[in-house]
């Protein structure tokens, strides 16, 4: 596990290779384990692969989104505050484990940020995501979780980094 912790870095430029169904089935999976308040899980975690929509939702985050309309893949992690008051805390612990599976399937991921997040126009980035990935307006959108083969050199933490 330390070897994962250390090798994960965020990746935010990805091969044009398609990440295999195997593998994100694998990272899927762990919606189905990670811990959560009162065990709600309180969370759906939504794949999206189409490059239209993927362009679209890099425009709801001009700044630090970007890179998300040449993404293969992302999950956006969508949160129920009906169903759980500790949402937040239990999709940032979902979206840490998918991170940390997908460094494990060898595939760099990094964490798009969406709830607080403005237009440059200062429009809501939640809403607008949630418009474009037509989630009822009573559901929430905490990140973006984009994944793919890295295209960048990013160095590895060292173990001395955390003696
Ligand atoms: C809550 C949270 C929000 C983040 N939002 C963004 C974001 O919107 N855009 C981005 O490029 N990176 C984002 N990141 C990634 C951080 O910038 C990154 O984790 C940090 O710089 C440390 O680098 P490392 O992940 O390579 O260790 C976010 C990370 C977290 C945990």
């Amino acid at each position: 596990m330390l070897k994962t912790l250390l090798e994960r870095r965020s990746i935010r430029k990805y091969k044009e290779k398609e990440v295999e169904k195997e593998k994100m089935n694998q990272i899927l999976a762990v919606g189905k384990v990670a811990p959560s308040g009162k065990n709600k899980k309180p969370w759906e975690l939504m794949p999206i692969k189409d490059n239209k929509i993927l362009k679209k939702l890099s425009m709801v985050k001009p700044k630090g989104g970007l890179f998300l309309a040449e993404a293969p893949i992302c999950i956006a992690i969508i949160g129920n505050e009906e169903i759980s008051d500790t949402w937040v805390e239990d999709c940032s612990i979902v979206s840490t484990f998918i991170q940390l599976e997908a460094c494990n399937q060898g595939l760099g991921s990094c964490w798009v940020q969406i709830k607080n997040r403005f237009t440059k126009d200062d429009e809501d980035a939640e809403i607008l995501t949630k418009e474009i990935l037509e989630i009822p307006s009573n559901k929430r959108v905490l990140c973006i979780i984009a994944l793919g083969y890295s295209d960048e050199e990013k160095l590895a933490y060292k173990e001395a980094d955390i003696l």
